[in-house]
This record gives C-alpha cells, structure tokens and sequence, in this order.
C-alpha cells in the first residue's frame, strides 16, 4: 500500500467552511482537496492501493485526521469541490463512506500507529536525498507539508523513526504535484 501523509497547518476541523471559497474561507481546503484527488485517482479509475491521511490542524477544534482510503472509496467525484464536500458531510456527521475516516488524533499518535506496524517513512525535503539515488521500499509512507511547509516540531517527530528525507529538486513544488510525481516515480517501478 502507498500512504501520503499530508501536514495541513491550516484546514479546518469542523464543517464550517463555504464549498464557493475553497481556497480562502476554509484554511486552504483546495490545497487539501487537490492533494487527495492526486492521491486517489487516475483517469476513469481509482488507486486501490493508496491512501492519504489529511491531518487537519486549523481552527476551530484541532487536529483532525482525516483518511480516504481508495479500496472502499464510494461516490466521490476526483473534483476539489465534490472531495470538500464529503470532508464537510463527514466532519458534520451528516453522511458516511466506507473510504473516509475522521479520527479525532493529532500528527504525534498517526505517526507512531504507523510506525508500530513496522512503516518506513519518507518525508519530501527539497534538501532532502535526490530520489534518482533512492530505492523506495515496499509500502511507503510519505510525508509531506502544506503551503506554509513542514514544522520543525513535527518533522524531529517523524526523525525519530525509521527513515529517510528525499528531493525531488531543487524547485518547491505543490504538495499535490509532488504526490503525482511520487506515483509516476513508483508506477514506472512496478
Ligand atoms: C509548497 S511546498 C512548501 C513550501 C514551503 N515554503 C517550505 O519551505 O517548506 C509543500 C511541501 O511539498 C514538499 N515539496 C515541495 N517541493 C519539493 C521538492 N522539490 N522535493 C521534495 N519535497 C518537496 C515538501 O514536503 C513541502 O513541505
């Protein structure tokens, strides 16, 4: 299975959040909606073998984790709007899916329950280990910051554990272009 953990400073943990202002009412919600469509879709098809942990560190009660996981994913389109608003049916309690989960955990208690099944992480550091020179291993966990970046707290966490920083250059891209580029990395793999 392929995991992405993305840190979002700034998402918002309740359902208060306009669908018509994604980018600006919620604590950038586009940024996370865009992130789990990259994650999860391929064209006419969804990555079964994936899943992205989403956690959610804004106002008004956090953190919130939020996974979609793309073996039990039902109904959801790949647009940003359409993933938002299952993130604000969910987070209302309104409506269920088989393929989210919202778990009211910070990044400290995902990242050990990971490491507790044995994860290797990866955390995507422009700095980092070019991935040309990295032989990914099986399962891999990634690790990845938002507009704002990784916190220095939250990455020492993850330094803890078994892993490894790596680059994809030196140009800072979206954390959502990243996720493409780390499939297309482990698709031409396999
Ligand atoms: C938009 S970037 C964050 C930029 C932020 N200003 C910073 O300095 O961290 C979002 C995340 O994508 C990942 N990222 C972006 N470009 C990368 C690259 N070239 N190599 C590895 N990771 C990258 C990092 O995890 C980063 O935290």
């Amino acid at each position: 299975m392929r995991q992405f953990i993305l840190y979002a400073s700034k998402a918002v943990t309740s359902p208060d959040f306009s669908l018509d202002d994604l980018p600006g009412s919620g604590g950038r919600m586009d940024l996370v909606a865009r992130c789990i469509c990259n994650a999860l879709w391929i064209s006419h098809a969804l990555r079964r073998d994936t899943c992205i942990h989403v956690v959610a560190c804004g106002s008004p009660c956090p953190p919130v984790v939020i996974s979609f996981y793309g073996d039990r994913l039902r109904g959801v389109s790949p647009d940003e709007r359409n993933i938002a608003a299952w993130i604000k049916k969910v987070l209302a309690g309104k409506r269920k899916n088989p393929g989210i989960r919202i778990r009211r955990i910070g990044f400290p208690q995902l990242i050990e329950e990971l490491a507790s099944e044995g994860t290797f992480f990866y955390i995507l550091d422009e700095k980092g280990q070019a991935i040309s020179d990295v032989e990914l291993k099986e399962d891999p966990v990634f690790v990845l910051g938002d507009h704002l970046g990784m916190p220095r707290n939250e990455e020492e966490f993850v330094a803890r554990f078994e892993h490894e920083k790596i680059s994809l250059g030196s140009i800072s891209y979206l954390a959502s272009q990243c996720i493409t580029v780390l499939h297309y990395e482990l698709d031409e793999k396999t």
